[in-house]
């Protein structure tokens, strides 16, 4: 028996009506045994009541689809982790617990049917099922334990949600939204640590597995995610989850269906979002292609940069900008200049940056050579030159930067008169 039967046992002293009859009085069991099931219509709950585990269906989902997952016990729509995400139930008749062969598994009694389990070649495969056991932590993490050690811990297997204290490592940092709001099969999007940034701070979206739809950068505060969850604060040690010191409020973090990458953070009860990226349409990655600048406040959010013109023109009057714009000229040699341009440039790095005395050093550099397609000086008299083609230019971005960009002067024709913020319009 649970530690919350022992406990109820204790009440039958002073009051011997109540009997310990696991259906009744035992609902609030924070642990399973290797035998013991979680039926349909019984859960787990965490020792401070914060996290329940069982059978749900989604609010809103149609039809009789019963999935296994963890949710908040003061708020029961809200799903953190979910069990057969791909394989509901569409009937009553299932459960949960350890298999015979020391599985985790959610199982259709009638038709025999596993919807889910996990088993891993773990290092006891000759243990004893008996010293199995499944919790459920307060952290909202169910662990399975054989005798100390864990086997398995869904902490480490997340699903669209990030909870405080869960790993931020590149391994395990990936969330796969669910596929719709009241569908929580494999979605179109996942986010996880960018595998070619070695400082693992940075983020990407992937859409449908193989396209980067959003990519953080430093103001996107994402990047330092981990401090959100104050994610290993001296004195807190992850595997004492009875220990509640390091968090002092609810916050969780979801890939959501829409693709947008959330922050929740809780207050008397109530969520309010308090981050969501990307936070408009000039957020997702490369959104106006090439040399397109992106304004998320117009109604055509995308336009060439002046002296430049659609590469697939069709597409770009219809909306899909993916392709973005080329020089009608290419620009090299005596007959260039430079348009001036306030821009944000997320996400993209310059090829080669230089110290110099002034501007007009910079403006030089990047004329005699042929390649360079653009440059941003600061008064720190930094030099940087672009080599290859701008991507996410964002205008009226508040961390907007100075930037000149290389086009031929047949190109710009009456548009040139000194400097300009986009104070143009392209049609
Ligand atoms: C759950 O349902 C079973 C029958 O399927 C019933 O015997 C049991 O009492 C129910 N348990 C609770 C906690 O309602
Ligand atoms: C399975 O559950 C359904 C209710 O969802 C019930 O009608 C049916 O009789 C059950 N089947 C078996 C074999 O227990
Ligand atoms: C363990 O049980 C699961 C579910 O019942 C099954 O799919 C899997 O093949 C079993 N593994 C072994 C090694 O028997
Ligand atoms: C392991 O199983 C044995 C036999 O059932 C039991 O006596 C023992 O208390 C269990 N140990 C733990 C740590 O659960
Ligand atoms: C688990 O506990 C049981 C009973 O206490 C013991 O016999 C067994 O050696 C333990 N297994 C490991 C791997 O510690
Ligand atoms: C996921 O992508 C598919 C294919 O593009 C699309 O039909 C579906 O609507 C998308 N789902 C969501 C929730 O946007
Ligand atoms: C996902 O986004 C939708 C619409 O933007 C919102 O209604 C919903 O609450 C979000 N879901 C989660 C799990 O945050
Ligand atoms: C918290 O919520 C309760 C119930 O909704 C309300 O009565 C109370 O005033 C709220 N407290 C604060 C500090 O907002
Ligand atoms: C951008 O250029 C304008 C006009 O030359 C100048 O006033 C401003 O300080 C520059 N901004 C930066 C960040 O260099």
């Amino acid at each position: 028996m649970s530690t919350n039967c022992m406990l109820t046992s204790m009440f039958i002293l002073y009051i011997p009506v109540l009997l310990c009859s696991f259906h009744v009085y035992c609902a609030d069991r924070i642990s399973l045994r290797y035998g013991e099931l979680i039926r349909d219509n019984e859960t787990l709950v965490s020792p401070g009541g914060e996290f329940e585990f069982g059978f749900f269906s989604p609010s809103g989902s149609s039809g009789y689809k019963r999935y296994v997952g963890i949710w908040y016990k003061w708020d029961k729509r809200t799903v953190v982790w979910v069990a057969n995400r791909d394989d509901p139930l569409v009937n009553s008749n299932g459960t949960f617990g350890i298999g015979t062969n020391g599985t985790l598994q959610v199982l259709d009694t009638s038709s025999r049917k596993v919807h889910w389990y996990w088993k891993d070649d773990y290092w006891c495969d000759s243990c004893t099922n008996a010293n199995m056991t499944v919790n459920l932590k307060e952290s909202g993490n169910l662990v399975l334990y054989y005798n100390e050690t864990r086997l398995w811990e869904s902490f480490e297997n997340p699903t669209d949600t990030f909870l405080p204290r869960m790993s931020m490592m590149s391994s395990t940092m990936i969330l796969t939204s669910w596929r719709d709001r009241d569908d929580p099969g494999i979605g179109n999007y996942t986010i996880k640590k960018d595998p070619l940034d070695v400082g693992d701070l940075n983020t990407l979206i992937i859409y449908q597995g193989n396209t980067i739809y959003w990519k953080s950068m430093k103001d996107d505060r994402l990047s330092t995610i981990s401090d959100y969850f104050s994610m290993n604060p001296s004195g807190c040690k992850r595997r004492s989850d009875y220990d509640k010191s390091c968090i002092d409020y609810n916050v969780r973090l979801v890939m959501n269906f829409s693709g947008m990458i959330e922050v929740w953070k809780e207050k008397n009860r109530t969520w309010s979002l308090i981050q969501a990226e990307p936070r408009n349409i000039c957020g997702v990655y490369k959104f106006c292609g090439k040399f397109g600048s992106c304004n998320p406040n117009n109604k055509l959010p995308c336009k060439c940069l002046p002296g430049f013109m659609p590469d697939v023109p069709e597409k770009w009057h219809s909306g899909d900008f993916t392709n973005g714009c080329s020089e009608n000229n290419k620009a090299c040699g005596d007959r260039n200049t430079f348009l001036s341009l306030k821009m944000m440039i997320r996400e993209d790095k310059p090829q080669e940056s230089y110290m110099v005395n002034d501007e007009n050093e910079c403006k030089e550099t990047c004329l005699k050579n042929c390649e360079c397609k653009s440059y941003s000086y600061d008064e720190q008299d930094s030099c940087q030159i672009w080599t290859q083609d701008l991507l996410n230019l964002q205008e009226e971005h508040p961390y907007g930067q100075n930037l000149s960009v290389r086009v031929a002067i047949s190109d710009i024709g009456n548009l040139l008169s000194g400097r300009f913020y986009f104070l143009y319009e392209f049609a």
